[in-house]
């Protein structure tokens, strides 16, 4: 894919960053600025782990307003998603932050995969989306030509593909295994791969402690582990007695009304 016009004026005012083991501690990413949180720290390091694997962290730089959005994508056999997808990209997370969004950036950070897609030779590229918070919505990847093919409730899986009769990619989503391993107390299954994570954990941590409940937090250490975590979010989620009890990030008082209803 060649650059149009309006893409090679905007990339004089921005530049898209290839990051690399050498420079990433300098960059600042989804809200979370260079070296100043435990976020930042996990998810850099994290980071340097997996740029071996293939996978490509691309920061958004404004000349004026400096790192204001990202793109995440990894190769299908090293995905941190519950997705099967061999040979395609997988996208991790698209973000532009607020007030710079809905001038074409998240758009242009989507063509710098689909580039990247095309070079490699791959089937294509998938996306998981959700109509709830915390990851893209399916809108801009529809626009670029994604098409849905498997749904989990809020979840979509998107995909385009570069190779027409390359298989569809599908989520993976095994739930009983898991429900079983973890059947006692209260479990947070985390990944560094978001570095809003060490607070949330922290946040139903503390909340959990004021009901006497000390959580299990399980550090979830690889693709594989990650692709059979509970939910198609993939990066933090909370079971209670072998339930699921929240498949994203929620808030304390959330945590504390579900726990008060599940003891009723
Ligand atoms: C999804 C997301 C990346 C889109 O980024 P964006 O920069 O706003 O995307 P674009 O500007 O390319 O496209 C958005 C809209 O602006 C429109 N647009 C594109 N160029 C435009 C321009 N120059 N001027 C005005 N509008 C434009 C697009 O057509 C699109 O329209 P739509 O809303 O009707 O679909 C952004 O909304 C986001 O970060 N959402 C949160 C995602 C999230 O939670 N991620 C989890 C963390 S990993």
């Amino acid at each position: 894919m060649t650059l149009n016009g309006k893409s090679r004026s905007k990339m004089r005012e921005y530049e898209i960053v290839d990051t690399n083991a050498g420079n990433i501690s300098a960059c600042s990413f989804c809200g979370y600025k260079a070296g100043r949180s435990e976020g930042h720290h996990r998810k850099s390091k994290w980071l340097k782990e997996r740029y071996a694997e293939g996978l490509k962290f691309k920061v958004l730089r404004s000349r004026e307003f400096g790192d204001i959005g990202m793109i995440e994508y990894a190769l299908g056999n090293h995905a941190w998603r519950p997705v099967e997808a061999p040979g395609y990209l997988v996208i991790h997370c698209l973000m532009v932050n607020g007030k710079h969004k809905g001038k074409g950036l998240g758009s242009l950070l989507l063509d710098s995969c689909l580039r990247d897609a095309k070079k490699s030779k791959c089937r294509g590229v998938a996306v998981v989306t959700s109509s709830d918070s915390f990851m893209a919505g399916s809108d801009l990847f529809i626009k670029a030509g994604f098409v849905s093919v498997d749904s989990f409730p809020p979840y979509e899986l998107l995909v385009k593909k570069l190779k027409k009769t390359a298989p569809n990619p599908r989520f993976i989503v095994e739930r009983e295994r898991l429900f079983k391993r973890y059947r006692k107390g209260l479990t947070i299954l985390a990944a560094d791969q978001c570095p809003a994570v060490p607070k949330w954990v922290e946040e139903i941590a503390d909340a959990s402690r004021t009901l006497g409940l000390e959580p299990k937090v399980v550090r979830v250490g690889s693709a594989k582990a990650s692709r059979e975590l509970p939910t198609p979010y993939g990066m933090f989620s909370i079971l209670y007695d072998g339930k699921l009890i929240a498949e994203r990030p929620i808030s304390a008082t959330r945590f504390m009304n579900i726990m008060r209803r599940n003891a009723e």
